[in-house]
């Protein structure tokens, strides 16, 4: 698996440097904005037996009808991405070029010099919660894996629609995506010295080494499950809106 992401990185590699960032930036605002829109402006996720991920699991809210009780949802995965130390790395180099990337030439253009780089500190060191984001978040994928299994159940039987599909393809991205949290894998066995000193150290052992192949590929699922939240989220609205019909496959 590890040589996915090696076999991306390569053509990735050879683009001018400014291309990163500037393609993230344009893909996080972008989803930032949609996200904004979707959840202050459109209270709907929910379509026959599919309930949209930015709603799950659906919450009595407390306030006035035109806030989207998915506000009392997002928090959670958004703060687990917006501390994830592979989003940290993307975003500080598009959003506040510090630094805009690796190269030499690129690295000249820093605002500061690595000399007086001080690392994540004042209102970035709240970044350290970011293990009890993913602990969180870890609660909410058990509702998405429910809300997935709902989905293959179209009329109350199994059955296999479009839909579907994309939800199990978008659960599975999601599972991807915090298995191989760094937070995880440090937790796991990152930080233990001697594996036959602690209980259960050879299940850690292996866990570990598990989940070190999945975190090779951690950057890979967290841009393909942020494109597959958005995909999942579209096609909802899309069927709400009559403008596709879900597709039986089965
Ligand atoms: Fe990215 Fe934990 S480091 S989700």
């Amino acid at each position: 698996m590890a040589s996915i992401t090696a076999a991306i990185k390569k053509p990735i590699q050879r683009l001018p440097w400014w291309v990163g960032p500037i393609t993230v930036t344009a893909v996080l605002t972008g989803f930032g904005i949609y996200t904004m829109v979707a959840v202050l402006f459109f209270d709907r996720g929910e379509y026959a037996n599919y309930l949209s991920p930015f709603y799950s699991p659906p919450v009595n809210s407390p306030l006035p009808a035109w806030l989207s009780p998915a506000i009392f949802v997002l928090w959670l995965p958004l703060g687990f991405r917006a501390t994830c130390y592979y989003y940290r790395k993307a975003y500080y180099r598009a959003f506040f070029w510090d630094p805009p990337a690796c190269s030499s030439k690129a690295q000249q253009r820093e605002p500061r010099s690595t000399e007086n780089y001080r690392g994540e500190r004042n209102l970035f060191v709240w970044n350290n919660i970011h293990r009890y984001f993913m602990y969180g978040s870890f609660v909410l994928l058990i509702f998405l894996t429910i809300d997935t299994v709902r989905a293959f159940l179209p009329e109350g039987s199994f059955g296999i629609t479009l839909g579907s599909l994309i939800f199990l393809v978008n659960v599975t991205l999601l599972w991807s995506y915090s298995l191989s949290c760094h937070s995880l894998r440090h937790i796991v066995g990152g930080r233990v010295d001697c594996y036959s000193c602690v209980t259960g150290g050879n299940a850690r052992r292996k866990a570990y080494s598990w989940l070190s192949v999945l975190n090779q590929n951690h950057a890979l699922f967290a841009w393909l499950s942020l494109f597959s939240l958005l995909i999942t989220d579209i096609y909802i609205r899309l069927l709400l809106a009559g403008a596709v019909t879900d597709l039986r496959i089965l």
